[in-house]
Order: C-alpha cells, then sequence, then structure tokens
C-alpha cells in the first residue's frame, strides 16, 4: 500500500511533505522517510514509527531546508518495518520513493549485483533507483533512465525520483495510484486527493505508464515511450477542511456523525420525485431485459454492501444475484457471460483484488459498474459505468460512511432498475424514496443516543470474545459490527447468521461472552427472539439492537437499544450505526490507535 507524495515549487519543502504525508497515513504507517534536494545535495530521514516521529526529528533541521522533495508513509511488503527499509531509497545520486510491488525485484537485484550494486535494505523498491543509476551510467539523462527503469519493472508502481545533480523530480505510474496537484507556482504528487487539497483542488489523475516530469518551472507529461500525453485538469470539489478532524478526536468518530449529510449528499440530485424515478447522469446500463444475472464483488465492508444490495435486488426485481470477495472470485474462474452485469464496491477505487476482478469481468464480456467514493480513481476509470457515492473523504481506516452511502446506492440502484424493467410503478417508487429520505434524520436520532453507547462500551469493554447474530439482511449488518470491533478494538468477535447459531457457536455461550443481536420487526423477527431465548438460557450476555421496545424481549436481555423503525431493505443503514459507535467507544476507552489500527491500511493495492 503505502503513500508517497512530492513537492516542487519555491516553499520550503520539508513541512509541506510531512503534512501532507500526515494526510496519507491511513494507506500505512509503520515507517516514514522524507528526502529533500538543496543546491546539489539530498538529505534523507527515515524512521520506523509514525510520521509524526519523522516530523519531530526532521523539518526543524538546517540540513532539510530546501524547495524540492519525497516522502513516503509504508506499510511494509517486502521487509519488516525498520528504519533501513524505510523510503526513499538512494543509490548512486537517485532518490526513489515507490508504492507498489516490484514482482521481478529478485532477478533484477541479481543482476544489479553482479554489476557491482550493493543494497543496504530488504525491500523491492531498492532496485528501482539501481536501475535508474545504471542506466545513468550508460550514460543516459535523468528522464530517459527513469523510462529505461520502469521499461524493466514487472508489478505495479507509482514513483517520485529525483537526483542531486539536476534540479528535476519524474513521476510515474502503473497500476498504483498517483496524481499531480498543480498549485500556485507549484507542482505535487501524491497517492491521493486529500493529501494536497489544503493547497490545491486543481489535480491530474495519472494513467498506467504515464510519466510526469516537473522542470524549469513547468510539467511534462508523457508516456514510456517518452510520446508526449495529454490529459484533463479535474477541479476537486471537496473541500481541505473534509479532510480535517473538525474537533472530533478521531477520524472514525467523525465520519459516523457525518453520515446524515453523507447519505443526504448521495442522494441529492438522483431522485426525481414527480416522475417517481432515480436517474444517474453519469450512467448508461445495457438493456436490463437481457441481463441474466448480476454480480456483486468486493473487499471488507464494501463486500457487506454488496451482501445487503443482493437482498435488495433478488427480493424486489427477481434478477438473480451472486456475490463474492473479490479475493476469491478473481481466481476461482466464475462463470460470467456479456448478459451479466459485474458490479465492483469500493471506497478507495483502489482494491488491488477487486480492480482484478473488474478485469475478470471484463475479459468475460460483461457489463463493468463500480460504486465508488473516490473520483479519479482507478475502478471509477476503468470500469463501464460508475456511480459515485458522495461520501467525502473517508480517511479512518475503519470503513463507516462508505459502508451507509454503498447502501444508499444499491436502494437507488434497485429503484432505477426496476423503473426500467417496468416491475416497479412511479407510485411504489415514490413510496420507496420516502423512506429513504427519512434515513438522514432517523440517524441522527441514533447519534443523538451515543452516550448511552459510550457507557455501554464501558460495561462490555473487558470482554476478550464478542459473538453477533442477524437474520437475513441483517446477517451482513452484524457481519459489518463485528468487523468493526475486531479492526479497531482488537477483541476477536464473530459474526453468524442467527440460524446457524444452533449448528455450531451455541456450544461457546456461557456468562463471559456478549453477544449482539440485531433484530427489528421484520419477517425473522420471531425466529431470532427464539434465539435470543436460546441464548438467555444459556447466561450468555444479551445485547438486543431492535424497533421494538415494548417486546417482553426487552425485560430478559441485559441490554437493549432502540433503533428506529424503516423498511425491510433499510435496516442495516439504522443498525449499523449503533454497532459503529459500540465498536468506536470500546475501542477508544481501550485506548487503541481508532483510526489507524495495527498491521491494517486503508487501501489494500496489493494482493
Ligand atoms: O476501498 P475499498 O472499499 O475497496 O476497501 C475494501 C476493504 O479493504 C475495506 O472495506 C476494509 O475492510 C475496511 N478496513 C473495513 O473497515
Amino acid at each position: 500500500m503505502c503513500g508517497i507524495v512530492g513537492y516542487k515549487g519555491k516553499n520550503e519543502a520539508c513541512d509541506l511533505l510531512i503534512d501532507a504525508l500526515r494526510r496519507l497515513e491511513y494507506r500505512g504507517y509503520d515507517s516514514a522517510g522524507i528526502a529533500i534536494w538543496h543546491k546539489g545535495k539530498i538529505e534523507i530521514g527515515r524512521k520506523k514509527g509514525k510520521v509524526n516521529e519523522l516530523g519531530k526529528d526532521v523539518c526543524n533541521k538546517e540540513i532539510f531546508q530546501g524547495s524540492m522533495g519525497l516522502a513516503h508513509t509504508r506499510w511494509a511488503t517486502h521487509g519488516t518495518p525498520s528504519e533501513k527499509n524505510a523510503h526513499p531509497h538512494k543509490a548512486g545520486d537517485v532518490v526513489v520513493v515507490h508504492n507498489g510491488i516490484v514482482e521481478n525485484y529478485m532477478d533484477l537485484k541479481e543482476r544489479l549485483r553482479q554489476d557491482g550494486h550493493k543494497f543496504l535494505s530488504d525491500t523491492d523498491t531498492e532496485v528501482i533507483p539501481h536501475l535508474i543509476m545504471s542506466h545513468i551510467n550508460k550514460g543516459m539523462g535523468f528522464v530517459d533512465a527513469v523510462r529505461a527503469a520502469l521499461a524493466e519493472l514487472k508489478g505495479s508502481y507509482a514513483i517520485g525520483a529525483i537526483r542531486e545533480k539536476e534540479r528535476i523530480m519524474v513521476a510515474a505510474k502503473k497500476e498504483s495510484p498517483l496524481i499531480v496537484g498543480i498549485g500556485l507556482g507549484e507542482y505535487f504528487i501524491a497517492s491521493d486527493v486529500p493529501a494536497i487539497l489544503n493547497r490545491t483542488n486543481k489535480v491530474i489523475f495519472l494513467e498506467d505508464n504515464d510519466i510526469a516530469v516537473f522542470k524549469d518551472g513547468q510539467l511534462i507529461l508523457m508516456n514510456i515511450d517518452g510520446e508526449s500525453v495529454d490529459r484533463k485538469v479535474h477541479e476537486i470539489h471537496w473541500s481541505g477542511a473534509m479532510a480535517e478532524k473538525g474537533g472530533y478526536k478521531h477520524f472514525m468518530l467523525k465520519e459516523i456523525f457525518e453520515q446524515p449529510r453523507a447519505i443526504s449528499e448521495t442522494l441529492i440530485g438522483r431522485i426525481k420525485e414527480e416522475k417517481g424515478q432515480i436517474e444517474f447522469d453519469e450512467l448508461k446500463l445495457p438493456d436490463l431485459n437481457t441481463i441474466t444475472k448480476i454480480w456483486m464483488v468486493a473487499c471488507g465492508t464494501s463486500y457487506h454492501a454488496c451482501m445487503i444490495g443482493k437482498q435488495m435486488i433478488e427480493a424486489n426485481l427477481r434478477i438473480p444475484v451472486e456475490t463474492d470477495v473479490a479475493s476469491e472470485f478473481r481466481y476461482r474462474d466464475p462463470i460470467i457471460d456479456k448478459n451479466h452485469i459485474l458490479i465492483l464496491v469500493s471506497q478507495s477505487g483502489e482494491t488491488a483484488d477487486t480492480i482484478a476482478a473488474m478485469k475478470e469481468g471484463k475479459k468475460n464480456g460483461a457489463y463493468t459498474l463500480c460504486i465508488c467514493n473516490v473520483l479519479g480513481s482507478t475502478l471509477a476509470r476503468d470500469c463501464d459505468g460508475v456511480i459515485f457515492t458522495h461520501a467525502g473523504p473517508e480517511i479512518g481506516v475503519a470503513s463507516t460512511k462508505a459502508f451507509t452511502t454503498q447502501i444508499s446506492i444499491f436502494y437507488l440502484l434497485m429503484l432505477h432498475m426496476g423503473r426500467k424493467l417496468g416491475i416497479m410503478s412511479g407510485d411504489e417508487v415514490r413510496d420507496f424514496i420516502g423512506e429513504i429520505k427519512r434515513i438522514p434524520h432517523k440517524i441522527q436520532a441514533i447519534l443523538e443516543q451515543s452516550s448511552a453507547m459510550e457507557e455501554l462500551a464501558r460495561r462490555y469493554m473487558g470482554y476478550k470474545d464478542f459473538l453477533y447474530l442477524g437474520r437475513g439482511i441483517n446477517y451482513p449488518t452484524v457481519l459489518e459490527g463485528a468487523l468493526k470491533l475486531k479492526e479497531i478494538s482488537y477483541i476477536h468477535a464473530e459474526a453468524y447468521a442467527a440460524g446457524e447459531m444452533k449448528h455450531g457457536p451455541i456450544a461457546l455461550i456461557d456468562e463471559n461472552l456478549p453477544i449482539v443481536i440485531v433484530s427489528p420487526r421484520d419477517h425473522t423477527y420471531k425466529k431470532t427472539c427464539s434465539n435470543v431465548e436460546e441464548v438467555i438460557t444459556r447466561r450468555g450476555k444479551t445485547l438486543l439492537f431492535t424497533d421494538d421496545m415494548d417486546h417482553e424481549m426487552a425485560s430478559k436481555v441485559e441490554a437493549i437499544f432502540a433503533v428506529p423503525e424503516t423498511i425491510y431493505e433499510l435496516e442495516p443503514i439504522l443498525a449499523i450505526v449503533p454497532l459503529q459507535l459500540l465498536a468506536y467507544y470500546i475501542a477508544n476507552l481501550l485506548g487503541t490507535d481508532v483510526d489507524q489500527p495495527r498491521n491494517l491500511a486503508k487501501s489494500v493495492t496489493v494482493e
């Protein structure tokens, strides 16, 4: 994964780069490094640990003054997190930061070693500056040497490169994201837009095999063969403030509280109530009457959204839907054809497995549609169709507002398709629209009860294992609730379809196991109530999330939390909010690093 940034302009680069790097820490945070060019010399600083550790060490030192530089925050793939493996890496006078994986690095390293190159790290990246240097040694200019080196790499890369002898910055990408930011008399490179939003909102999304050269105050764009290419400058409507904590202790908490706004913005402009229709400007679906199957494929939280989308679409449109996690889908030779739609869901649009799944779908002739939050991301660019969630930047590693906006999009898509197929009337669609428009207020009501969730968190934070139970459309809700608890509190949590409890997990139940149950009054309600009884009989600690506070069950469970009533399709979008809060408050009370939990990264751009 990793985040890279680069700067070339007239201002001091060090503080700018450290600030931008902090905003990319969601991509990785086990070590960080910086390189600053000044009058023909490059100073490098590297540290194990977070960007803050590096920041404390560098910018106040005179040697780190200069107006061109590169920086990197790492999520280790090859080589343990350590100072020697942190980027930037240097060979001769060439310095490189890299995000991606050089798959043929062992062969390259061996060849370079035989030519006398000495390696200091265990990383795959270190071969890149050595390769560049080997071409320079043969008489090539810097830019040509970068092109020649890149042509030898197998795998993925987004790189920034500088050298001591010239005041030139070079950037390039293939299968890892990289943007160019255009400021006033200054240029940036970054792995993602939020890194530079406080400096500029004008960006170019580089495409695979693009090379950007920053020289003499100018930007030159070319491909790997050195031919000039033209790329559009996009104006980004996210503001710098959207990528700040805004007074909240953590991004995750801010993002949980932003959900009413994020959902409203995802709905805006798409609901045509007078026509009883949903319209997506950006979308041209194939003729739905020819579609025999829909696939929904994603990873993590986005996969849970797919499981909910499946239930909505199958139940209301009677089109068969198959869901799969992208890492399995890509290797199982799925039976796909041109009459299928493949929906890829991804907050970042950069998840490697989901991108591979898209390629698999395209290869087999399916129409690929992505539900994505990031403009200009690989999936948004390469799918046949795209629907954006307008959640705004999601920085917390634990996904929250991306999930509820993805559910909102599935709901709108169901209505859009229902009308196109003639299955739903304008009046029916208007009824459905009426309910989703009430969702932001209902979530607001839940958020206003957040202190009750904090109290609950205090009572249960000491337990080592949790079981989550839900049925039907709330099975994915509990999978997502358990994922939230696991990833930020490091407490083991397992989610089960409530009906499956008797087939194994019931053996775990005793007075040391809190059981979180999501059970609103729908057609599965009575069944789940029986499961609650079974848990109570075995002395399990029951935490019930329901819209039925008057049921006799309320007096039997250990804790109960009221979730506002809604229609079946939208139950998860409400029920997940208290589960997000529960996970957040437990993690916060335990003192974990909520926004950057150990071992994780926000965008999983490697397999
Ligand atoms: O950017 P994506 O939606 O493709 O990311 C998918 C998963 O990596 C992501 O949802 C992950 O599971 C989150 N950490 C969950 O909170």
